[in-house]
């Protein structure tokens, strides 16, 4: 059960270059390719006569080519060369194009109907486009349904005892939480008072101050993306070091996701070593203590409704559930 009506985190734009790049999103094969004025275009990656992957095909500007018997498209799915007879091509002869935007140095795909997709509706997110703020990128795989990780972003208070860089003991006890829904979109508060420096912040403090106020404020955007607000505030300095980050979910499959993240930072710009300790920082926590949970939590449900378990709620839960039934009533709109 998916929304399909929404822009999916399809590939990095850096990811995808000049080239093309297979990816499966809600299940569907789908083929990414740029044409030569740089629009990056989606198609589905089976070709309609024999149905070989077109991502095992030729690129060629502004066109790519079925590596089994040579039928060419463009970038709106339509077959323009038939390389056999006398090369007609009937009108039939196309694949499914899927709408794109390119935002946020991310290549976006709508798999619903594509006569609501519109680019309007991505969320507003001003410091992916703040110049005051430079940007880490990165990639993982879940072996797990996409609403677990959700789960996992709007409940925060995993971090004490998940993430030794980000949080120190006793974290979870001082954490005042609070949530607000607005529409489709769930905030998830975290507050604390005068909190150790966390390693992470370290990477972005400059002096030998002890501690400061922490906080973290989740966005979630249905079905999928969300933005966390986080940074140190000190009052004796310019505001404190804030280390934002994003996090787009793309189903694969049923029990499998795209997890795309970007972390960004308001100072230390240009300097490639605070660059790669942060990306080394993100990438190892979500990859190396986040997925392997979320993978193993999946591994002792008999399915990814997580209310037919009847798992004990506690206060924090609040976020994730608020997440779920927006989740589920998008659904149930879609379907009916
Ligand atoms: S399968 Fe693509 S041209 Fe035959
Ligand atoms: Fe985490």
């Amino acid at each position: 059960m998916f929304v399909r009506n929404a822009w999916y985190a399809a590939a990095w734009s850096h990811e995808l270059g000049d080239g093309q790049l297979a990816r499966t999103i809600l299940t569907e094969p789908v083929v990414l390719f740029r044409t030569s004025d740089g629009v990056a275009h989606a198609l589905h990656d089976a070709c309609p006569h024999r149905f070989a992957p077109l991502s095992m095909g030729k690129h060629k500007g502004d066109r790519i080519a079925c590596a089994y018997h040579g039928l060419e498209f463009d970038g709106s799915g339509r077959c323009i060369h038939n390389p056999h007879g006398k090369g007609a091509i009937p009108a039939s002869l196309s694949v499914r194009a899927y709408p794109v935007v390119e935002r946020y140095d991310m290549v976006w795909v709508w798999p619903g109907d594509i006569n609501q997709a519109d680019p309007a509706q991505l969320p507003q997110i001003p410091r992916l486009e703040d110049d005051a703020f430079s940007w880490v990128h990165g990639r993982l795989h879940v072996e797990a349904d996409y609403q677990l990780v959700i789960d996992n972003l709007l409940d925060l208070t995993h971090v004490e005892f998940m993430h030794p860089m980000l949080a120190s003991e006793g974290n979870a006890a001082r954490t005042k939480f609070r949530c607000e829904q607005e529409g489709d979109i769930v905030r998830a508060f975290y507050d604390v008072s005068d909190e150790p420096i966390t390693g992470l912040f370290q990477i972005l403090w400059e002096n030998n101050r002890k501690s400061a106020d922490l906080h973290a404020y989740m966005h979630w955007h249905a079905p999928s993306i969300l933005y966390l607000d986080t940074g140190m505030v000190s009052n004796e300095e310019d505001g404190g070091p804030k280390i934002p980050t994003v996090h787009f979910l793309t189903p694969e499959t049923a029990e499998t996701t795209h997890y795309f993240w970007a972390a960004g930072r308001n100072r230390g710009h240009g300097n490639e070593q605070v660059s790669s300790m942060l990306q080394f920082a993100t990438q190892n926590a979500f990859e190396t203590e986040d997925e392997p949970m979320i993978r193993a939590v999946r591994s002792r449900m008999h399915s990814n409704d997580l209310f037919a378990h009847k798992p004990a709620l506690l206060p924090m839960d609040e976020a994730g559930v608020r997440a779920r039934r927006i989740l589920e009533q998008r659904v149930t709109a879609e379907q009916s």
